[in-house]
């Protein structure tokens, strides 16, 4: 990756894509790195490097589709069961790559937002995200946040929480409270539905991502490891998604013609 602006990166072009729609929102799991790493004789923090230029490359191909949010899985609030080294080198890191391209991001027009909980998270890691959407904040090409300490559960329960005290204080009232509400209480509440919901590495689940935001998304699961993923790999769940038909429960009739020969 070097600093040229996404639509001059050589070598990798954008396929047609089928009649639908591009996703708005983009939400991807980035998964894989620990695998691909231990694969190779490496240490899973190895695999975790390799991940910087690959989210790189996915940002420049959600540029070039007219993709307008991408939400990542960084660090999800499970991830802490993990051994000290592993989640000492997460933390480091998250703050050392957004130091190393916050300012191809903005000169990319990225704006870098986060969601998570900021419990627990370390301060230098929230400081960090707070400079870069500071840095970022007047630039509208592309959200792409950052998904740092995030669990959706945690995030359902905070909202929750933040609304029952809002009843207690009789701001708002109990048995009236609507999607619209708990949703502006999320702390990603600046993102829309999730319109694509793409998986590295061949997992099939959620593992906890934008459960809410999710209910109608459509799913891609990519055997690539995120190490080995790139804009290519996001191009074809977009393709994909393209040609899907989203009925969001309605139903349209349309039999087939009969064969009367029959
Ligand atoms: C994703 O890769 C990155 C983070 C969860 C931080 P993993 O570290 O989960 O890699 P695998 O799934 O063990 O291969
Ligand atoms: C989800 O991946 C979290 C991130 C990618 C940050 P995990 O690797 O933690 O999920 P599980 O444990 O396989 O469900
Ligand atoms: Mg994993």
């Amino acid at each position: 990756m070097n600093e040229m602006t996404p639509v001059e990166m050589p070598g990798k072009t954008k396929p047609k894509f089928g009649s639908g729609p591009v996703p708005k929102h983009v939400a991807i799991v980035m998964d894989g790195n620990g695998r691909w790493a231990n694969a190779r004789g490496l240490t899973r923090i190895e695999g975790h490097k390799a991940g910087e230029l690959a989210l790189l490359d996915v940002v420049a191909g959600a540029i070039e589709a007219g993709v307008e949010y991408l939400t990542v899985f960084a660090f999800s609030t499970e991830n802490w069961k993990r051994s000290p080294e592993e989640v000492r080198f997460l933390m480091g890191y998250n703050v050392e790559v957004l130091r190393r391209r916050r300012d191809q991001l903005n000169a990319w027009g990225v704006r870098i937002r986060w969601a998570g909980r900021p419990k627990r998270l370390w301060r230098s890691v929230t400081r960090e995200l707070d400079a870069a959407e500071v840095l970022t904040q007047k630039n509208s090409k592309l959200t792409l946040t950052m998904c740092v300490n995030y669990g959706s559960r945690q995030e359902i329960i905070d909202a929750v929480n933040q609304l029952a005290g809002e009843v207690a204080l009789g701001k708002l009232k109990a048995g009236q409270i609507t999607e619209r509400q708990l949703e502006r209480a999320f702390n990603s509440s600046f993102v829309p539905d999730v319109d694509l919901f793409i998986r590295s590495s061949g997992e099939q689940r959620i593992s906890n991502f934008l459960l809410w935001q999710s209910a109608y998304a459509e799913l891609v699961f990519d055997d690539t490891p995120w190490p080995d993923f790139d804009r290519r790999n996001l191009w074809n769940a977009i393709s994909d998604f393209t040609n899907r038909d989203r009925r969001f429960g309605a139903a349209v009739d349309k039999p087939a013609k009969r064969n009367r020969a029959k």
